[in-house]
């Protein structure tokens, strides 16, 4: 079977053109759409990932600020800045990156986050909305994800996902977003017994686990749609996914490339949710 690759980077950019447009009639009214990336300690993948947004912002048109602070802010002195972002007019999306140093709580500090503003989708508000199928904001991983599956024309009503991960930011929202599509989800975790058995079924397959090429040709079924979230460097330098790419090739009907794949969707799924806060603000 000849395997598609589903070209995340491709999709992005025509993605950020129409959200350019958006952001350009927004800041003609006077309500340019501002983001606040606030991140705490200087862990080195962190400052990358908030770098890379930072300059998506100025691409398509938003205001950005970012925020950093010493790994040795207090609690009380980061939630203190998230309330005056929250009071800010020119900010219409926060973002904290995590991970947080570990003497912040950070499920404190995500809930001190105005829900309007909260274009992560990590608020209880914003992830209770998308349990019962009314959302709001949609973490942006999970969101570029659907986005790719429905600009390859993936059906997904009665079909077997597997998504091995359970995390808040990836796993959890992932399901719902799936099952909602009318998806039969399994998610598949660490502590998963026989996790091939789980994943040979599925029509389609989410890795979002962060282990290098977990995913091998042996645990997909021929045909199925792969979908790698993981960005692992290897001891020689080189970035690969949770799945084993070479060897799932020509027996894929569909993957995700790494990089190129969910990664530049997941920005633009940032940008997506901040241009949308500052239309509801508008509205
Ligand atoms: N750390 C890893 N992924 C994410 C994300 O999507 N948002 C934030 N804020 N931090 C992260």
């Amino acid at each position: 079977m000849e395997t598609r690759i589903i070209d995340g980077a491709a999709l992005a950019r025509r993605t950020r053109a129409a959200l350019t447009e958006r952001a350009t009639a927004l800041t003609a009214r006077g309500r340019q759409p501002g983001l606040a990336a606030v991140q705490v300690g200087d862990d080195p993948a962190s400052k990358v990932y908030v770098r890379t947004k930072m300059r998506v912002c100025a691409e398509v048109g938003i205001y950005s600020e970012h925020i950093e602070l010493p790994a040795a802010t207090t609690e009380a002195e980061l939630l203190g800045r998230i309330r005056a972002l929250n009071a800010d007019p020119r900010i219409h999306g926060i973002l904290v990156q995590l991970p947080l140093p570990k003497h912040i709580g950070s499920d404190r500090v995500l809930e001190a986050v105005a829900p309007e503003k909260d274009v992560d989708g990590f608020h209880p508000e914003n992830v209770g909305r998308l349990a019962i199928g009314a959302p709001r904001f949609v973490p942006c991983t999970p969101a570029g994800i659907m986005e790719m599956l429905a600009a390859t024309g993936i059906a997904l009503d009665g079909r077997d996902a597997v998504i091995v991960g359970r995390s808040n930011i990836v796993g959890k929202p992932m399901a719902m977003l799936l099952l909602h599509q009318g998806a039969t989800v399994t998610i598949c975790h660490s502590r998963t017994r026989e996790l091939g058995d789980h994943t040979r079924r599925a029509d389609i397959v989410v890795a979002a686990v962060g282990r290098p090429q977990l995913l091998g040709a042996d645990m997909v079924k021929p045909g199925a749609v792969v979908i790698d979230v993981g960005i692992n460097r290897l001891p020689d330098g080189k970035l690969v996914g949770d799945v084993a790419f070479d060897a799932v090739l020509g027996k894929a009907s569909h993957v995700t490339p790494v990089p190129g794949g969910v990664g530049p969707m997941t920005v633009t799924m940032l940008m997506a949710n901040t241009v949308r806060a500052a239309e509801l603000r508008d509205a």
